[in-house]
């Protein structure tokens, strides 16, 4: 069946047509939008600003969607719209849009957990996986262990206690001076400093949990460079992003390792903006191999919010009997 789907929870407005069954998971096309351009003159994301061009963007991509899979509107089989977690304002322009679109056309409607949705961009970049499976999701917004029992059932069972690992990057890559958001860029420099240059303290808080904590090694990155600064010294960029990040895949490694034993899994999949983090793939990917698991990570273009995840894991809820009807909300968190 074909799936028209859709996803506005941050800057990004997207539309993709998903063509899935038992034994076919493509993507017929995959459209973004994306206002980071304008939220970069901020610094970050201004909500208003993200509803807005949601609403200016999102009949303009669905027309380029259906275009580009071939298909009309009465060739599709189901609507999948991330309802949640996100911004409200942002949330609202996809599920109305989705919403009028499906009941004008007598289409059932399926609403998808943004979260389920990136796990989901694995099954597109691996035809053959399937649950059960442990699940790393790294993202502006999110840092969590799920354990998948199922394709519609995921339970978290660890997370950050306050600042998402995307969050992280983002910050100490602001502080700077590189463009918003800064994890695509702290990758790069980090592939040409010395990681071991300086020591930050670890996210991995405790061996005892598997939760992690951002913000004091974020604080420490920040306090660092503020002192730099202040005493007139050269900042070594490419140092303190190295530094940074093999800190980070160091307690991510552990934390996999920790969470391999818990759950008994083979399988490693991660997820989330942040899973296009070279050094976190390698990382995790070496873990694995130690530990005689399997490792999974979506494709590059798929690692950032997009709609063709939404169209995946749409598709799972929907033969799993999800429905929506004009009642539909959106859920901040
Ligand atoms: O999943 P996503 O597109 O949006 C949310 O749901 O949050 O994730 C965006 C996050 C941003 O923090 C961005 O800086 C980060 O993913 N990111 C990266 C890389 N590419 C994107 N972080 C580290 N390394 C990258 N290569
Ligand atoms: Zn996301």
């Amino acid at each position: 069946m074909y799936i028209l789907s859709f996803e506005s929870s941050c800057d990004e407005t997207a539309c993709a047509v998903c063509e899935m069954d038992e034994s076919t998971r493509k993507i017929k096309s995959n459209i973004i939008a994306s206002s980071v351009d304008i939220q970069a003159l901020y610094g970050g994301v201004v909500p208003e600003i993200a509803s807005r061009a949601h609403i200016e963007a999102i009949s303009k991509i669905t027309y380029e969607a259906l275009k580009k899979a071939e298909l009309s509107i009465k060739d599709i089989g189901a609507i999948a719209v991330t309802n949640g977690p996100g911004l409200i304002g942002a949330l609202l322009v996809g599920v109305n849009f989705a919403k009028s679109l499906a009941f004008a056309n007598n289409i059932p409607l399926v609403p998808v957990d943004h979260i389920k949705g990136h796990v989901a961009s694995n099954y597109l970049t691996y035809p053959d996986l399937k649950p059960p499976f442990l699940a790393l999701v790294v993202s502006g917004g999110h840092t969590s262990f799920f354990d998948v029992k199922s394709y519609t059932s995921l339970t978290e069972i660890a997370s950050t206690r306050d600042d998402a690992i995307g969050e992280c990057f983002d910050k100490v890559g602001r502080v700077m001076g590189l463009p918003y958001p800064g994890g695509a860029a702290m990758d790069k420099l980090a592939t040409q400093g010395d990681e071991n240059s300086i020591l930050f303290p670890s996210p991995a808080i405790s061996s005892q949990t598997l939760d992690f904590s951002f913000s004091g090694l974020k604080t420490a990155v920040i306090n660092y460079i503020n002192t730099k600064k202040q005493k007139n010294e050269e900042l070594e960029r490419e140092n303190i992003a190295a530094s940074v990040t093999k800190t980070i895949v160091c307690a991510v490694r552990s934390k996999i390792f920790d969470a391999l034993k818990l759950t008994g899994y083979d399988k490693v999949v991660l997820a989330g903006g942040v899973s296009a983090n070279s050094h976190l793939r390698k990382g995790i990917k070496e873990e694995c191999e130690k530990c005689g698991a399997s490792f999974f990570a979506p494709e590059l273009s798929l690692c950032g919010d997009n709609a063709a995840m939404i169209g995946a894991q749409g598709y799972y809820e929907f033969l799993n009997g999800s429905r929506a009807d004009e009642a539909l909300n959106a859920y901040p968190s």
